[in-house]
């Protein structure tokens, strides 16, 4: 990772952190335990990659820091909230998140439950708040497209996919599809979200919308490629976890694998181009992607 991407990352972090603290605040309430559990998952880990994408984006086209920063936070609960129900029983059944024990481990599953509702919901509502952007037509579009992005037409959709692929055989093209809606959908309205606050030009949306495509394949590769030879201990979460799934790294083996991710990466960067210098991060960020080690 370069020294330049490596301190925006951190600097991303922390902005995301603060905001998460001030939107998830200690309660004193008799449910004081929910609120508890949804800042347990959101704070104090993760790498805040869709943020990231949220803010890069919208620094290309000029767009406030609070607007980005709020529609970033957003973004990381819904996310939060699919991490929370991706290790429940259930679903994938793991122990381990972050580096700490998952919710329904650390609470138990019924708040585990809960908190992933709270704070999917809570998105919505930071995302419609004025504070958020004033316009109104703005406001609409942003929660459109993350409904969008997060529900049975995206993110949920491709849980579902995940799950009927342990007991059926899922080829290349199934289960391109199966990552680019569980993964993808949202990793491109991360990028997305930018050129929608910045009122960006269409041959602008296409290019990032294409770069999100690319990105979020790549990302999910690599993804695969940790359960596979990642360190626990770097990572956060346990290995091995995707035996029975359908992944790139089943049907292709590791190395053919990683050349794809590589060549993803790649080609999603080059999508960005129309942006000239000002994409520098979001093209590092493709590269970092298929790298990372965690
Ligand atoms: C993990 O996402 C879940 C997937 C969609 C593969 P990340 O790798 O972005 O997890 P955090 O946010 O850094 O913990
Ligand atoms: C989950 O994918 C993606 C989500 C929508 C949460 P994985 O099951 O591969 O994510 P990890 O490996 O547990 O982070
Ligand atoms: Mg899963
Ligand atoms: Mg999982
Ligand atoms: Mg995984």
């Amino acid at each position: 990772m370069t020294p330049s991407l490596e301190a925006a990352l951190a600097s991303t972090a922390e902005l995301v952190e603060q905001e998460i603290g001030l939107l998830l605040p200690r309660v004193d309430l008799a449910e004081a335990q929910l609120h508890e559990a949804m800042r347990y998952s959101c704070l104090g880990g993760g790498k805040r990659l869709r943020p990231f994408l949220v803010l890069q984006s919208a620094g290309l086209f000029g767009v406030s820091t609070d607007s980005a920063i709020r529609t970033a936070v957003a973004i990381e609960f819904v996310h939060c909230y699919s991490l929370i129900h991706d290790d429940l029983p259930a679903m994938d059944d793991s122990d381990l998140r972050r580096g700490r024990p998952t919710v329904h481990r650390h609470f138990d599953e019924a708040t585990a439950i809960l908190a992933g509702d709270g704070l999917l919901t809570y998105a919505f509502e930071v995302l419609s708040d004025p504070r958020t952007h004033e316009d109104p037509g703005i406001r609409c579009q942003l929660v459109a497209a993350l409904a969008r992005a997060a529900g049975p037409h995206g993110m949920v959709g491709g849980q579902m996919l995940d799950l009927i692929a342990e007991k059926q055989t899922f080829d290349i093209g199934e289960t391109t599809r199966l990552q680019r809606l569980k993964t993808g959908e949202m990793i491109a309205f991360s990028c997305e979200a930018g050129a929608i606050l910045g009122r960006a030009s269409p041959p602008q949306r296409s290019a990032l919308h294409k770069f999100a495509h690319d990105l979020g394949l790549a990302f999910q590769i690599a993804d695969d490629l940790l359960d596979t030879e990642g360190d626990p201990s770097v990572t956060g979460k346990p290995a091995g976890a995707d035996a029975g799934k359908a992944t790139f790294v089943s049907i292709l083996g590791v190395d053919r694998a990683r050349s794809q991710a590589r060549l993803l990466a790649a080609q999603a960067a080059s999508h960005l181009d129309i942006f000239e210098d000002r994409a520098d991060m979001l093209k590092a960020v493709a590269a970092f992607v298929v790298e990372r080690r965690a």
